[in-house]
């Protein structure tokens, strides 16, 4: 049994933790929360919430009660920003009250593991850690990475060409090896184990780190002090052998890096730049390593202090969740963003409209490190694989076309589950000979 309703109830009869839900008051309960669904004693509105996919809840939230609801996972209080209009009032124009993330964030953070860039407070460590990105990944900076991350694109196209059916592998291989070389300036192989390890840890992350799991473990702390073996405590087992991996996750790399630094044979990344910078300053070099060691996702925001939007209270602590799914299929011309539809970035006139997306990135201060880095990335690897290659569906032993319905993973960084396709070149004399070549040219 998983860390479920189960734990939950294991929960509920071995920690006090229901007298703390029922005396914890807003301070200013003369101002109303925003709308939303009545939540149940001690559960809140957990019950109420798609667990796998979380954001279909709030999506059905949000015709119900607007663009910014009020809801409670246990005993934390979470509020829902449904439109880019409430995300932008809030999480930009009053930056300073909601940069902070929720104390509880993830399991991991409860078991010692809280280093990374996206789980810290709002403080001087954070600071540090987002000053290391931005020398390293600002707009005028990222450009040094972009003959890399074409000749990764390049790459990524070979590796279709020769092996199409394992895209999934080839695309993952691809954007671990950018950020590999970016960050410590490190080449990888194929099946290189530097990157299976991150796979690995990254696997696990998503394996323990679920944004109710950490509600529960921060609502009933006393559930960390239960044994790994304990029914319903798979959690622990799963954020203890997090532990393990993201320690060699951030060690391992890090002294790979840092020894080509000290031999002076390093090229320019985001750890060579910030020890060039700050190596002899004992809290800048633990932010280097930590923050070069750094998962990327969409995060809670939490509120500083107490706030009144719209007329309604957000209290001080509050978790802000923004959900970027539903912009993102409310915002473009009310086209839903999974389907094939490049006219949403047209206007009528068929001139390209300001649409960057930008949701993607979050919001704010806490805005994503590396975007330009990433969006580099995804576009030279989008334009090179629409040039070389025709995306089909999959065809069956009698040659008609295989449907699928589109599917996504849940947990912290969803993605599409694998599917049947056909990736084929659209030269149809194309092989690698020739595809090397065309690189050559075009390089
Ligand atoms: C397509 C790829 C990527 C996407 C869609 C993405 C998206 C995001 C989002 C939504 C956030 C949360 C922002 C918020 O809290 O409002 C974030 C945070 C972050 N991202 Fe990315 N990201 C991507 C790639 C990267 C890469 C390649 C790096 C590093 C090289 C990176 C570094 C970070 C960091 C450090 C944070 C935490 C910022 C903070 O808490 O201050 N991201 N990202």
């Amino acid at each position: 049994m998983d860390l479920t309703y189960g734990t939950l109830l294991v929960a509920l009869l071995a920690t006090i933790a229901v007298a703390k839900s029922f005396t914890k008051k807003s301070a200013q309960e003369h101002l109303p929360l925003p709308p939303g669904p009545k939540p149940l004693p001690i559960l809140g509105n957990l019950h109420q919430i798609n667990r796998a996919f979380p954001w279909i809840t709030y999506k059905e939230w949000s015709e119900i009660y607007g663009d910014i609801i009020y809801s409670r996972i246990l005993n934390q209080n979470v509020i829902i920003l449904n439109s880019e209009k409430v995300a932008r009032a809030l999480l930009e124009q009053r930056s300073s009250n909601y940069s902070d993330r929720p104390r509880f964030v993830m399991p991991s953070a409860r078991f010692g593991v809280s280093f990374r860039t996206p789980m810290q407070g709002y403080g001087d460590a954070w600071r540090r850690h987002r000053r290391i990105f931005h020398q390293a990944f600002r707009p005028d900076a990222a450009v040094i990475y972009q003959p890399m991350q074409l000749r990764k694109a390049h790459q990524l196209l070979l590796d279709l060409l020769h092996d199409p059916g394992n895209y999934e592998l080839h695309l993952e291989t691809h954007s671990a090896s950018i950020i590999m070389s970016a960050v410590y300036d490190y080449e990888t192989k194929p099946n290189d184990p530097l990157v299976s390890m991150i796979r690995g840890a990254m696997d696990s992350i998503i394996k323990a780190e679920t944004p109710e799991k950490a509600a529960i473990i921060d609502a009933y702390p006393t559930l960390t002090l239960l044994p790994a073996w304990f029914p319903g405590a798979s959690f622990k087992r799963h954020a203890l052998e997090l532990k393990s991996v993201l320690t060699d996750m951030v060690e391992i790399p890090f002294e790979y890096a840092l020894d080509k630094f000290s031999s002076g044979l390093s090229a320019t990344s985001m750890v060579s730049e910030g020890l060039a910078r700050f190596q002899g300053d004992a809290s800048f070099e633990l932010a280097i390593k930590e923050s070069s060691a750094t998962a990327f996702g969409g995060v809670p925001h939490a509120a500083v202090n107490d706030d009144v939007y719209d007329g309604y209270l957000i209290p001080k602590g509050t978790t802000i969740l923004t959900n970027i799914w539903y912009g993102h299929n409310s915002h473009t011309q009310l086209l839903a963003s999974h389907r094939h539809d490049p006219e949403r970035f047209f206007t009528p006139s068929g001139d390209l409209n300001d649409d960057l997306v930008t949701p993607v990135w979050g919001w704010g201060r806490r805005i994503c490190a590396g975007r330009y880095l990433a969006d580099a990335s995804v576009w030279s690897a989008i334009v090179s694989m629409l040039t070389v290659f025709d995306f089909l569906k999959a065809k069956d032993a009698s040659g008609k076309d295989i449907d699928f319905e589109p599917r996504w993973t849940s947990g912290v960084a969803s993605r599409p589950v694998n599917f049947p396709c056909r990736i084929i070149p659209r030269r149809g004399d194309m092989d690698v000979e020739k595809l090397t070549s065309l690189i050559s040219i075009a390089t």
